[in-house]
Parts: structure tokens; C-alpha cells; sequence
């Protein structure tokens, strides 16, 4: 067997849910989980009607590449949303569909690594540990850059060596971040470019979060956004990762794209190919859909803003919690170790939320995520009010 499956780490679901064992908490109170990244509004059901309506897409094998028009749809919202030149995204050669950004990172690292003893892999940490398990098992070694309230929970690239650069083959970066939501500002990706371009490495920017934004006059900068922006409009080392997971409140679709640098798009087809990783027939024609339309998002995107509103005027009295630059998570500090925190809440309160310290290694001496808490406004208005009663009780009872 590869020896590398070794060294993946447990998955931070695994650790919660030893953390939780033994534990019988008050049964009179219904339990609410805010540890699971999963978007629970409702999905759009014009999708779901397309999606039901192309079935029959079923009866043939669909090409990797995917259909041309589902690439024209993510060709236009790209250059919608991001500002980008028409000209600059070729359907043929920038795009190309895949079954959620989740299996897209990981194949990412396996296609674009070039294995020897030197391979580095640069990653945030905290982080989604999806990262990590692709470095490994491309053969390199994952390096974390550490992402901690003194930079306003965003990356310091420039207190990386430049011994790590010249290492550096491929850096993710995740913007919105997961779990911080703090968005990477233009400036520094642009900054970031110009380091790919000197020492030769690719950037990965997982944006798979670029939806969920407060501020209707900012939403996140993207990366080909900052690239085009700077000339480099056929984003040379670039590539991005956006999903419909979270942003039209369809995790069960499986449906992302990733665009970006034509040469390198062409190899991550072909690794595609052998990989047999073809996005459904009929996902792709709901897809076209959920592209197509901003009228849900901007919808979802409102609640997401009520929710938080809510939650935070009901916890900050009592706790470190602020809004995020974007995303759905809360990433508070706790006064006490996240691991007791997030136990004693469970077992007072029934709530579950996520350890920090389980979204993050020791880095540069520290464990970034340690003594934080990762929270998802993902459930119902009604249910996040009711939690964030809860927590503050918790908070001032205990
Ligand atoms: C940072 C980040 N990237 C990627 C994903 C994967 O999302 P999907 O595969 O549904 O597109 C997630 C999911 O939680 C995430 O948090």
C-alpha cells in the first residue's frame, strides 16, 4: 500500500467526534450543530427542476471537459463577478468543470507536483485539511503559513523565506478564508503574483466562499481578478476554485469549476482524463442554471447577513466574536482551551462546535487554531438565534 496514507491526519470530524463520546447531554434540548461547513438554506428550485428535467443526460458518458455551454455560463459569471476581460476566458482553454472544489483541490496537487525531495507545498493554518492530504500524497511536503489575529487572520507572505519560495511549487490560498472569513485584499495577491513569477510556482486560490460577503459595495477580490488587473491577463500561475456548494445552497450537486493559466488547465485535463472525474450530464445542465442567475444568492446572501446580525448582537456582550470579512463562520477566541469549550458546551448545552486547534498544526512554535472556535451560521434563522441564547447562557453560567 502507498506508505503516504499514513501520514494523512484524521479528519477534524473524527477528533469531534471522539472529543464528544461518553457525553449524554440535556436531552430536553434539541440538539444544534454548528461544527458541519454545510450551507442549509434552501436550494433554488428552479435547479432542482432542470436538474430533474435533464435526467435522461443519463444515457451517455459525459465528456471531462463538459459541455460548452456550462463553460460559457462559468465564462460569463466569471467575467461578470469578477470584472475580467471577455477576451481573456477562452472556454476551449481556461475552464473546465468539476464535482465540487473539494476532490478538484486534491487532484489539483496530484496533476501539478513534480516529485522530489525538495517539493514544497504552501498552505494556510488554519485551514481545510484537504490542503494537506494533497501535498502528501503528491509526494511533497505540506508547509503552513500561519494565519493568527495579529494579521487580522490573514496570511503574512512576506515573513515567508525565500528559501520556501524558491521550494514552492504550489501554494493554496483561501480566500474568503475557512474558518478565519478573512478576505485577501487585491494588493496582496498581486503581491503574491509577482512572487509566483520570480520563483516559478503556481497559486491555488480557493474561493469557494466568494459569495457570502456583508458589504454589498465589496464583495472578495478574486485572483484572476487581481491577476487581469495587473496585466496579467492570461493568468500565468493562476488558477481559482469556485463552487455552487455554498454559494446556491447545493452541496449535494457536486458542482465547481476551475479556471485559470491556459497551459496549466490543459495538463489538469489530462490528468482528468485518466482520473475519470466527468461532472454528470444532468448536473451540468442545473449547473448552467445556478450560474445564470444572482436572484438566489443575493437572497441567501441576505440571510446569511440577518443571522449574523442576530447572533452578534446576542454574543458579543459576552464574548470575542466580530464579523468576518466574509463567509459563514464565527471565529471567536475562547477564554478557555477550545477542546473544554466545545465539550462543556455540548454536554450543558447540546450545541456542538468545532475545536480550533482541530483546523490547524503547530507552526512556527504555535498552534494557530488552538483556543479559538470555529462556528457555521449554517442552520435555520430560528436555530442560530436559539444557539447563540444558548452559548451566552453557557457563557455566563458556568
Ligand atoms: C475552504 C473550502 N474549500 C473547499 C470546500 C469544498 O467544497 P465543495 O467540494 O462542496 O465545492 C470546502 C467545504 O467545506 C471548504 O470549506
Amino acid at each position: 500500500m502507498n506508505p503516504d496514507l499514513n501520514r494523512l491526519h484524521p479528519y477534524p470530524f473524527e477528533k469531534l467526534a471522539q472529543l464528544k463520546a461518553g457525553i449524554t447531554p440535556d436531552k430536553a434540548l434539541k440538539h444544534i450543530a454548528l461544527s458541519i461547513g454545510e450551507p442549509r438554506h434552501a436550494p433554488p428550485g428552479f435547479v432542482l427542476e432542470e436538474l430533474v428535467r435533464s435526467l435522461d443526460k443519463i444515457a451517455n458518458y459525459p465528456l471531462t471537459k463538459g459541455i460548452p455551454e456550462l463553460r460559457q455560463s462559468i465564462a460569463n459569471w466569471l467575467c461578470r463577478r469578477f470584472k475580467l476581460p471577455v477576451d481573456s476566458v477562452d472556454i476551449e482553454k481556461n475552464i473546465l468543470p468539476v464535482n465540487g472544489t473539494r476532490e478538484a483541490l486534491f487532484a489539483f496537487a496530484q496533476a501539478m507536483i513534480k516529485r522530489d525531495d525538495n517539493a514544497l507545498v504552501l498552505m494556510p493554518n488554519p485551514f481545510y485539511q484537504i490542503y494537506e492530504g494533497a501535498a502528501i500524497l503528491a509526494g511533497a511536503e505540506p508547509c503552513f503559513y500561519n494565519t493568527t489575529a495579529e494579521t487580522n487572520y490573514l496570511p503574512d507572505f512576506e515573513a515567508i523565506s525565500d528559501e520556501h519560495w524558491r521550494r514552492c511549487q504550489l501554494i493554496y490560498i483561501c480566500t474568503p478564508g475557512n474558518p478565519t472569513g478573512a478576505v485577501i485584499s487585491k494588493q496582496q495577491m498581486q503581491w503574491l503574483i509577482n512572487k509566483a513569477e520570480k520563483f516559478d510556482f503556481i497559486i491555488a486560490s480557493d474561493e469557494c466562499y466568494s459569495e457570502i460577503y456583508f458589504d454589498d459595495n465589496k464583495p472578495p477580490c478574486g485572483l484572476l481578478e487581481a491577476a487581469a488587473e495587473m496585466g496579467n491577463s492570461e493568468y500565468k500561475r493562476c488558477v481559482v476554485f469556485h463552487s455552487l456548494s455554498k454559494r446556491s445552497n447545493l452541496p449535494g450537486l457536486r458542482s465547481g469549476f476551475v479556471a485559470g493559466d491556459a497551459q496549466i488547465m490543459q495538463a489538469f485535463l489530462k490528468y482528468r482524463t485518466y482520473h475519470g472525474s466527468a461532472m454528470s450530464g444532468h448536473h451540468q445542465y442545473a449547473s448552467i442554471c445556478a450560474w445564470d442567475d444572482e436572484q438566489h444568492v443575493t437572497e441567501s446572501r441576505e440571510i446569511y447577513r440577518q443571522k449574523f446580525n442576530t447572533v452578534l448582537s446576542i454574543l458579543s456582550p459576552v464574548m470575542d466574536v466580530k464579523l468576518p470579512d466574509a463567509g459563514f463562520y464565527l471565529w471567536p477566541r475562547t477564554d478557555m482551551s477550545d477542546t473544554d469549550f466545545a465539550q462543556k458546551l455540548f454536554a450543558q448545552q447540546n450545541i456542538t462546535v468545532l475545536p480550533g486547534q482541530y483546523l490547524s498544526r503547530i507552526a512556527d512554535n504555535i498552534n494557530p487554531g488552538e483556543n479559538h472556535i470555529r462556528m457555521a451560521l449554517v442552520a435555520t434563522p430560528e436555530e442560530t438565534t436559539e444557539a447563540a441564547h444558548r452559548i451566552k447562557h453557557f457563557l455566563e453560567t458556568r
